[in-house]
């Protein structure tokens, strides 16, 4: 489900990446262990899937730093591994070319947002940055992607359920012929 306010933005973001042929898009999250690394992961297997893998380049970064170079966190491991998904991403901190080089720059939460549009370094790198909740179908009854970090096995079935239903939003979307149908 697209909220109307981003609507007419997401349009253009759409046309401009079905007219480039190549989608470069970047998951934020946190701390980088949890819920960007796993929406990497499950992007990736859904273009897999789709055998459309040569177009899209997936990659995930954190707005905090306490984790550099660690595994995504063993619980989301193993519960995106029930699922059929090896999670190998390194954490890392994004970084301010992360706005160069990627088109979508995708946040988990308003925490996450509101520290993206503070580092972005310029307007048209804030237009790059959405709401993972942006994707969501409309029977979601969440309108954010909630931290799991402290939660129980719940919370992270949970993050998977909703990165699993967002990210196959938004293949639908930017692939779709007609953004309004
Ligand atoms: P994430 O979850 O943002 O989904 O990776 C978190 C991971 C670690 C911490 C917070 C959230 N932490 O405070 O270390």
């Amino acid at each position: 489900m697209i909220p109307a306010e981003n609507n007419i933005k997401f349009r253009q973001i759409a046309e401009k990446l079905r007219q480039k042929g190549k989608i470069r898009v970047l998951f934020v999250c946190l701390g980088n262990i949890c819920r960007s690394p796993a929406a990497e992961g499950v992007l990736q297997a859904i273009v897999d899937e789709h055998d459309d893998a040569a177009r899209w380049t997936i990659d995930s970064a954190g707005t905090g730093n306490y984790h550099i170079g660690d595994l995504p966190d063993r619980r989301m491991r193993v519960h995106a591994r029930h699922r059929g998904l090896e999670l190998t991403h390194r954490c890392r901190q994004i970084t301010p070319s992360d706005f160069e080089d990627f088109d979508l720059i995708i946040g988990m939460d308003a925490q996450n947002l509101r520290n993206l549009h503070n580092m972005a370094p310029s307007p048209q790198a804030e237009d790059k940055i959405m709401a993972m909740a942006d994707f969501f179908s409309i029977a979601t009854r969440y309108d954010y992607v909630p931290d799991p970090y402290y939660s129980g096995a719940e919370g992270f079935e949970l993050v998977l359920d909703l990165l699993e239903d967002a990210c196959s939003g938004l293949l639908e979307t930017l692939t779709s012929s007609n953004p309004d149908s």
